[in-house]
């Protein structure tokens, strides 16, 4: 991977621009870069410039970790051949977090034509080289002006506010099941059983953020693969939180199950069980939940209908009734955002 870094100076915000040719092992079934290899690129790109400005001071050395990534939209597909331009920038600064915006471009180096495919809000907190425990304060950032300070405050309430919600989420448990019926919840859930190896971890032995989306990036696939029997891509991931390290040496599990079908979409719930296989039985924990969107495409590139999910227990028709809610929030956001755009 190609890495340029525009100046070395601590305390001004300089933006990391990472670029890397899109390969055949990059893509998923349907032949486009697969969302999972996107989003640990986003992750790979924040990693590098949190860590960088935690350490821009002299003082206690760090490693910034994934602690949440905000609600991320898959704009367009990326393609196997076009050159990936991942762009990390730093906007704002917490006592103890660090907010990186990230941008995706995909660029034709036939024809030289660009364009955004994703765009990723991303919070990371430095915990100390020598102590994986403990939080290190953030060096501040320099603002270019107060209302960049102050909208900067705002998204961080929100997040804070956001994830207590979150904690609550994160008691799910998906449970193995098995049905025959297509359709169904039991037909389509999946589950994947990792081994968190040397590759997987940060300089700290953690498992990488980027590598867990990765993984249930790919889970979620699988289900919706399933349950459509077509080509699907990753639409959206809701915002996840990363409350628990995972260390390497741990067996994970990540298991999907759908959750809500629409018209031309479908929510996938994705939860990360950690085993901590050298540790007692009562250290296993559960680590991660996401809800991500996938949508069916045809041969010509169009959505195509998704087949309703057959609902078979009070407990299935809950969670199908939170997931149209979240369905129609979204929708409300988006048509609310482009109508912005067009005033
Ligand atoms: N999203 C964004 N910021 C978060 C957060 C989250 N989910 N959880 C904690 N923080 C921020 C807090 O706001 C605080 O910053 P502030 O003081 O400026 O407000 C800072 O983290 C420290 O909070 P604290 O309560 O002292 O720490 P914690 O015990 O909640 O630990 C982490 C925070 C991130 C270190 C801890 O949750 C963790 O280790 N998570 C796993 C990280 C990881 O391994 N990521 C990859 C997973 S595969």
């Amino acid at each position: 991977m190609e890495c340029a870094v525009r100046s070395r100076h601590p305390t001004v915000n300089c933006p990391v621009a990472v670029s890397r040719i899109m390969r055949p092992d990059d893509a998923n079934i349907a032949g486009n870069v697969h969302g999972g290899t996107i989003l640990k690129m986003i992750e790979e790109a924040g990693a590098i410039i949190s860590t960088r400005h935690c350490n821009s001071q002299n003082g206690e050395r760090s490693v910034a970790v994934l602690a949440r990534v905000e609600r991320t939209d898959f704009l367009t597909p990326m393609l196997i051949g076009e050159v990936a331009h991942v762009s990390a920038e730093i906007t704002y600064t917490s006592k103890h977090s660090v907010e990186v915006q990230v941008t995706v471009m995909g660029e034709n180096i036939l024809n030289g034509v660009k364009r955004v495919t994703n765009r990723a809000t991303l919070w990371y907190v430095p915990l100390s080289a020598d102590n994986v425990h403990s939080v290190v304060k953030v060096p501040p950032l320099q603002y270019s002006s107060p209302e960049q300070e102050e909208e900067g405050r705002k998204r961080y309430e929100a997040q804070k506010l956001n994830r207590s919600e979150s904690k609550q989420r994160n008691a799910t448990i998906i449970f193995p099941t098995i049905n025959v019926e297509p359709c169904t919840v039991g037909y389509s859930q999946s589950s994947l059983i990792h081994l968190v190896g040397p590759s997987d971890c940060t300089l700290h032995n953690f498992l990488q953020g980027g590598v867990t989306m990765k993984l249930m990036d790919e889970v979620a696939g699988i289900v919706a693969a399933r349950h459509c029997k077509t080509n699907i891509v990753t639409a959206s991931v809701d915002a996840i939180n990363f409350h628990q390290k995972i260390e390497k040496g741990s067996v994970i599990n990540v298991s999907g199950r759908m959750i809500f079908t629409s018209n031309k979409s479908m929510e996938i719930e994705v939860v990360v069980d950690v085993d901590h296989v050298l540790k007692s039985p009562q250290e296993s924990a559960h680590s991660v939940t996401a809800f991500f969107t996938y949508v069916s495409l045809g041969k010509d590139g169009t959505a195509l209908p998704i087949p309703t999910l057959k609902i078979e227990t009070e407990d299935e028709k809950k969670r199908f009734e939170e997931g149209r809610e979240r369905y129609l929030q979204a929708k409300a956001r988006r048509t609310g955002e482009v109508t912005k755009k067009c005033q």
